[in-house]
């Protein structure tokens, strides 16, 4: 090793002891007649100090290096006069008798501490230098910890964890895909896994019964701060289980990992069905860290003469509590907010419950005081609080609705990072209609099973059957989701042709697997978890960017190693693919500038 210690490690009763250190210069300090230089590795700072007296040379040596060096220094730990309590290594500093260069540095483009002025765009550039900083070091470290524990887990409950093919078939379901061209099969593709999911069945026909894998997945879909078009799952599958089996087996690796990562015990799981979750929260990923559940009042309001409510689907609304007292202003603002168009409301009514049992609300012409006070009631509401409502189509109410439910538990701070409320989202419904192309898709995905009680309905109702599906959801992201499979081949084949496969289709695409249901295919089901979401979430940060070594920026892009790129015409020749438009003349000037 070239170091008896790392810079993290060495406290006051180390005093005395010579010892050799390793860094990076992260700062010095030249105070005239001292200079002190902080010297960072992955585990701390250590402070180094020359004195002028003791060795000019030395203590030259070192005003001379800079930023980022890389050092090896050799001192005696002594006890510091001017205590840092701030530093773990604060009481102590080490007496340079050697300073050895191991490389020299360039001024780094941006200053690698927790202050940084670097942007987001430069930081991605030099992501290594980035990962020097504090916190993406403590970020990647939670990621191994969360991994690790996971692994612990997992291994405890009898689950394997085996590696799936990284090449395999696009199929059109689910999101875009991202092919790999192949060079000895002219015209045909690979495509990069959404995810593991007809593997993992496959594994459970294969007899592996408890299966896991830590597993790279890719998605060629629109980029947001909680997806990346790389990411990781938590994947699992399991043999001979009911939904209960599966739901009670992953409560407990949550409750594992908030032990073992976040220190938080006696953590429960509530359950909701995806229809009181749409029904009172606008979502099927509610944050139940607060309640503000929607209240519906079409009995009491529609058909009283206010137009915008009659001609209304839906007409429901929350309590804010303790804001009566919003001014005309921060109504207007309020009302601006939710009919921009991403939260898409066409207006806003507010009804004020005054401190005195009177109210007063934007509807005040077409409701008297006695009506308004049936409304605040339904709403359990108190003076002081202060209704807000919506109406139009139940669809796009309840999602504008809850929208601003959300922003109003962040204004009320009811959305305590340290908080953690945990939910399965359950009873979903199997298919999802799609107006543009006139067909049902399947909400989670073809091999999900129906609720048994509603299978007869695939053919008479399709759009009524429910799935055997769950999401767990905590404070309001969705961490993973899973779902009990189809296991015979029949019940597939009704599935693709209720999604609009023709036989051939469903064969040609999925056929490997209907095949295998023919030999023996145990009852199964599984989960897969967003492994960056869960490594945010316990971080505190909305961004899984965050928690990944080597992210893509907001357009896809790796900006470090310039990717993607143009690939050199000869290559395009042996995959058999020609380019044509913008790109193909992008592509072509490279080649003619090489
Ligand atoms: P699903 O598509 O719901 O299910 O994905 C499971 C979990 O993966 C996370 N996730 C993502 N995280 C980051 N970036 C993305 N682009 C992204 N897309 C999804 C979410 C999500 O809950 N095979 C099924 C699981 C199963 O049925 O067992 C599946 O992939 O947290």
């Amino acid at each position: 090793m070239l170091r008896t210690h790392n810079c993290g490690e060495l406290r006051i009763n180390d005093t005395g002891k010579e010892v050799v250190l390793c860094g990076w210069l992260q700062k010095s300090r030249d105070l005239g007649g001292m200079t002190f230089i902080d010297l960072r590795d992955r585990y701390g700072l250590t402070q180094l100090a020359f004195n002028m007296e003791a060795d000019a040379g030395l203590c030259k040596q070192a005003r001379s290096l800079g930023r980022e060096y890389v050092l090896q220094v050799r001192g005696k730990v002594a006890e510091r006069s001017n205590k840092n309590p701030k530093m773990p290594t604060g009481d102590i500093e080490i007496i340079v008798l050697e300073i050895n260069i191991l490389n020299k540095a360039q001024t780094p483009p941006f200053t690698i501490e927790e202050e940084t002025d670097g942007g987001d765009e430069l930081r991605m550039k030099y992501r290594y230098l980035d990962i020097r900083r504090d916190s993406v070091r403590r970020n990647l470290e939670l990621r191994h910890k969360m991994a690790l524990e996971t692994r612990k887990y997992l291994h405890g409950q009898d689950f394997i964890e085996v590696e799936t093919p990284v090449l395999i078939k696009s199929t059109p379901e689910g999101a875009r895909d991202f092919v790999v061209p192949s060079r000895v099969h002219p015209g045909e593709f690979y495509a990069l896994p959404q995810s593991p999911q007809t593997f993992k069945q496959l594994l459970m026909v294969g007899g592996m019964d408890r299966y896991f894998q830590i597993v790279k997945c890719f998605r060629d879909e629109d980029l947001r701060a909680d997806r990346q078009p790389e990411f990781t799952q938590i994947d699992c599958e399991m043999s001979f289980v009911t939904r209960d089996d599966v739901l009670k087996t992953f409560e407990g690796l949550a409750r594992h990992l908030f032990r073992e990562v976040k220190g938080i015990e006696g953590i429960v799981f509530d359950r909701m069905s995806y229809h009181d979750a749409m029904r009172y929260y606008g979502t099927d990923k509610p944050d139940t860290r607060f309640g503000m559940q929607f209240v519906e009042i079409n009995d009491l309001a529609a058909n009283k003469g206010f137009r915008v409510f009659d001609n209304a689907e839906l007409i429901a609304g929350i309590c804010a509590k303790g804001c009566a007292s919003y001014s005309r202003k921060q109504l207007n603002a309020l009302t601006d907010w939710v009919q921009r168009p991403q939260i898409g409301a066409k207006g806003l009514v507010y009804v004020k419950c005054n401190e005195d049992g009177s109210f007063k609300s934007s509807v005040d012409k077409f409701f008297d005081q006695q009506q308004l006070g049936t409304w605040a009631e339904a709403f359990g509401a108190k003076p002081g609080d202060l209704l807000l409502i919506l109406a139009g189509e139940t669809h796009t109410t309840r999602r504008a609705l809850g929208e601003l439910r959300i922003e109003m538990g962040k204004r009320l701070n009811l959305r305590d990072p340290e908080k953690f409320a945990c939910l399965w989202v359950t009873d979903f419904p199997l298919l999802e209609w799609d107006e543009e192309t006139g067909r049902y898709y399947a909400m989670h995905h073809p091999f999900t099973s129906p609720v048994k009680e509603d299978v007869s309905m695939l053919e008479t109702d399709p759009g009524k059957v429910r799935a055997n599906a769950y999401d767990m959801v905590i404070n309001g992201v969705e961490i993973g989701g899973g779902s009990i499979r189809i296991f015979d081949r029949p019940l597939q084949e009704k599935m693709f042709s209720v999604l609009g496969f023709t036989p051939e289709e469903a064969r040609n695409q999925f056929g490997f697997l209907m095949n295998a249901f023919q030999y023996g295919a145990p009852p199964h089901g599984g989960v897969a978890f967003g492994f960056d979401r869960w490594c945010a979430l316990f971080g505190g940060s909305e961004t899984i960017r965050d928690y990944i070594a080597f992210p893509k920026n907001n357009a896809g892009r790796d900006v470090m190693i310039d990717s993607p790129s143009p690939i050199d015409s000869n290559q395009l020749k042996e995959l058999h693919l020609r380019i044509t438009g913008v790109k193909a003349d992008k592509a072509g000037k490279q080649e003619q500038e090489r």
